[in-house]
């Protein structure tokens, strides 16, 4: 298949492009788009068999159900069975924008798309291709995001082809995008509502609006038998890099030295090291091959560089990779809940 790539820049839509894309979504063919989290792999929500494709192409489990995005709030009443009020208050607050909102979903959404549930997942995003494509594309595209099943997300359109040149109708590059981590997920269908993915809307902000809200117990932890995630796309390895990651944990001193220590270590028995640090620390590290993933005055630059950090490691064809740990103080549990989970929860401590 040829894929045909078109540059949209958002602040200045062209039209005939977007038409050209929400053609494609609606014969049922697959149009990849920046939204401001990761780029998504768009599809008709409402089409079973478009859905399906998106399976297909990203090689994903079909139990694991797709985000439908939405563009004005009158759609939500169309595949959402009941609203709850704490739901109303939430995308007053914050849609469009990085928050995904599970409900009851009605009829009108089929199985293929929620992966078999009775619930569907749904965000209004910020991004203006997101939107625009949405209205394009007849009001309900479903989007994971567009990397195939358990390669880091894509925060470029680079990324993107890397993944699926030949393989869909179309990407729409809009550069890179704004915050580089997935969407926030809420379960609304349960009291009090709980977080299945942490991400740029924070704890914090969910509960100034709406009072308690849980966190899944297994957003930090490795999902086991006894704790199935209650988004089933927890579960999966995911957003992993090819070499074997471990985070080292502490003071910053103690882990430069531990991983100075590991990292030669590794090297004298022949292996390909990658370090991850920060602007205020690369110059510390003394072998491998070191990246700075962003600025600890600026936490939003780690977020934003992480999965293009954990894809250039796969590039370098490294056999091993040392993080340093990133519990700051905004975004640090969507940080680290990726981190570790691209690590398959490897922690050393010192
Ligand atoms: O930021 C985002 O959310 C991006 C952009 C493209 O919007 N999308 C995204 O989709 O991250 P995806 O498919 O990569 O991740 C969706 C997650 C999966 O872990 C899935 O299991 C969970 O949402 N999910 C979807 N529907 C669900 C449902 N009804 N109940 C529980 N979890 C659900
Ligand atoms: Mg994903």
């Amino acid at each position: 298949m040829n894929t045909i790539e078109k540059y949209v820049n958002p602040e200045k839509i062209d039209r005939k492009i977007i038409e050209e894309a929400g053609e494609i979504i609606k014969k049922g063919g697959l149009v990849a788009f920046a939204t401001e989290t990761v780029y998504g792999l768009g599809a008709d929500a409402l089409k079973e068999e478009a859905a399906k494709k998106i399976y297909q192409a990203k090689g994903r489990p079909s139990d694991n159900p797709l985000i439908v995005h939405i563009a004005e709030m009158d759609a939500l009443g169309e595949i959402a069975a009941s609203v709850p009020k704490k739901a109303e208050i939430l995308a007053e607050a914050f849609w469009p924008g990085p928050l995904t909102m599970i409900f009851q979903k009605t009829d009108k959404v089929p199985a293929g798309t929620t992966g078999g549930l009775n619930t569907v997942a749904v965000r209004m995003p910020e991004h203006k291709t997101a939107l625009a494509l949405i209205r394009a594309g007849g009001g309900f595209i479903a989007a994971p995001s567009a990397n195939l099943s358990g390669r880091p997300s894509p925060t470029c359109a680079a990324h993107v082809a890397e993944d699926f040149s030949g393989r869909i109708e179309m990407i729409l590059d809009s550069g890179p995008v704004g915050i580089g981590l997935e969407s926030t997920i809420v379960d609304m269908s349960t009291e009090p509502p709980v977080i299945l993915r942490p991400g740029y809307i924070t704890k914090a902000m969910l509960e100034k609006k709406i009072g308690p809200v849980e966190t899944d117990r297994t957003v930090f932890t490795q999902a086991g038998q006894n704790a199935a995630p209650k988004a089933p796309g927890m579960k999966y390895k995911h957003y992993a890099p090819k070499a074997d990651l471990t985070v080292v944990e502490g003071e910053q001193q103690r882990v430069i030295s531990e991983i100075n220590r590991i990292a030669e270590k590794k090297l004298e028995m022949g292996k390909k090291v990658g370090i991850i640090g920060t602007d205020e620390t690369i110059s510390a590290y003394q072998w491998g091959i070191i990246r700075s993933i962003g600025t600890r005055t600026d936490e939003e630059t780690i977020a934003r560089n992480l999965y293009a950090v954990l894809r250039e490691f796969d590039h370098l064809e490294v056999d091993v990779i040392y993080s340093e740990a990133f519990d700051t103080p905004h975004m640090g549990q969507a940080i680290m809940n990726r981190l570790l989970k691209a690590a398959a929860h490897r922690k050393i401590q010192v």
